[in-house]
């Protein structure tokens, strides 16, 4: 290695390391307040549907949970039956407190699978997950995440404090970029996901199809629990001057996420911010029929 390539490697390295010190542009978490005794908070960033062929869904997400595709064409009709949607979700978790208790912010990416039978029962959609991407200096997070049965990857960001950011000499922040890299690639070669997107209006889905996937109760290798993640689409952070924006990206993913280097040149999603409440270590079981209502 070059002595320049190791002074680039030492400050990437020191700039990862301050994601503690950094100063995010999202605004508070509105809904503290309202639910003192559960875990809330803010995630701000983009989602986007990333459609795949059935056939690696099929593979990634466990055999013995079936696929409800009848879900997936009453809310997404114009996919073609040999497609699955997968679910990108790249964020900041902001100002994230329970009980008075607050955690320090950090960035995930994360590419979910839902429309999941978790229950056998024919008829309760879950999200199913495997890989996360989370802020490597952040314990708590990784914790958290890997307690469901998260294979967590320790991740540094570009942008290191926000989960997007201007293209340099992009005119008015026109487009857009973010990058979630393993914290052991110091010299960031190789992005695990990276985005670059605009803003369009010409997406095919409504925001209520992000209502109800990002709504389904998540879950991974652990066979009991699962994390209800709650987003609400009614509070002040999804409202103007703040309304979600739907986006039109390209999108690149490599392994862990999936086995080969996939990339989307037109997908579609929202950029939003999004109150959520946390529902942790939940009976799975216990969610049978659930649906999200605003
Ligand atoms: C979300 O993050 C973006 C990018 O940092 C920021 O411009 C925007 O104001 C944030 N939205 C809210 C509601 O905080
Ligand atoms: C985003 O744009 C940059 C600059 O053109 C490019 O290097 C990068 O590969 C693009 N990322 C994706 C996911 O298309
Ligand atoms: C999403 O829509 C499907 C199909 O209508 C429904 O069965 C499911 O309960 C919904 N999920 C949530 C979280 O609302
Ligand atoms: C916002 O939505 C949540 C979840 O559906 C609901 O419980 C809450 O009452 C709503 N809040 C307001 C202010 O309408």
């Amino acid at each position: 290695m070059s002595v320049r390539k190791l002074y680039a490697a030492a400050a990437v390295v020191a700039l990862s390391n301050a994601t503690l010190l950094c100063k995010t542009q999202s605004q508070p978490n509105p809904i503290a307040a309202d639910y003192p005794n559960d875990p809330t908070g803010t995630v701000n960033g983009t989602i986007a549907i990333l459609p795949i062929p059935y056939s690696i869904a099929r593979s990634i997400i466990p055999s013995e949970y079936p696929i409800l595709t009848r879900a997936i064409s009453s809310i997404l009709p114009h996919l073609p039956a040999d497609e699955y949607p997968a679910f990108l979700q790249l964020d900041i978790d902001h100002d994230v407190q329970a009980s008075g208790i607050s955690i320090p912010d950090f960035l995930q990416a994360k590419i979910l699978f839902p429309f999941v039978d978790r229950l056998g029962d024919g008829y309760t959609s879950m999200m199913y997950g495997s890989q996360g991407l989370i802020s490597a200096d952040n314990l708590v997070a990784v914790v958290g995440s890997s307690v469901y049965g998260y294979v967590v990857t320790g991740g540094t960001f570009d942008p290191p404090c926000d989960a997007y950011g201007c293209v340099e000499g992009s005119e008015d922040c026109e487009e857009k970029y973010f990058n979630a890299y393993s914290a052991l690639d110091i010299l960031r070669e190789q992005p695990k996901i990276g985005i670059n997107f605009t803003t369009t209006d010409n997406s095919p889905y409504s925001l209520d199809v992000f209502k109800n996937i990002t709504n389904q109760p998540q879950f991974s290798a652990n066979k009991l629990l699962c994390d209800q993640f709650i987003r609400l689409f009614n509070s002040s952070v999804t409202m103007p001057p703040y309304a979600p924006q739907a986006i039109r990206a390209q999108v690149s993913a490599v392994a862990p996420f999936f086995a080969q280097t996939t990339s989307w040149s037109d997908v579609y999603g929202f950029q939003l911010d999004n109150a959520f409440i946390e529902h942790n270590l939940v009976q799975c079981d216990s969610l049978q029929g659930y649906q999200f209502t605003d």
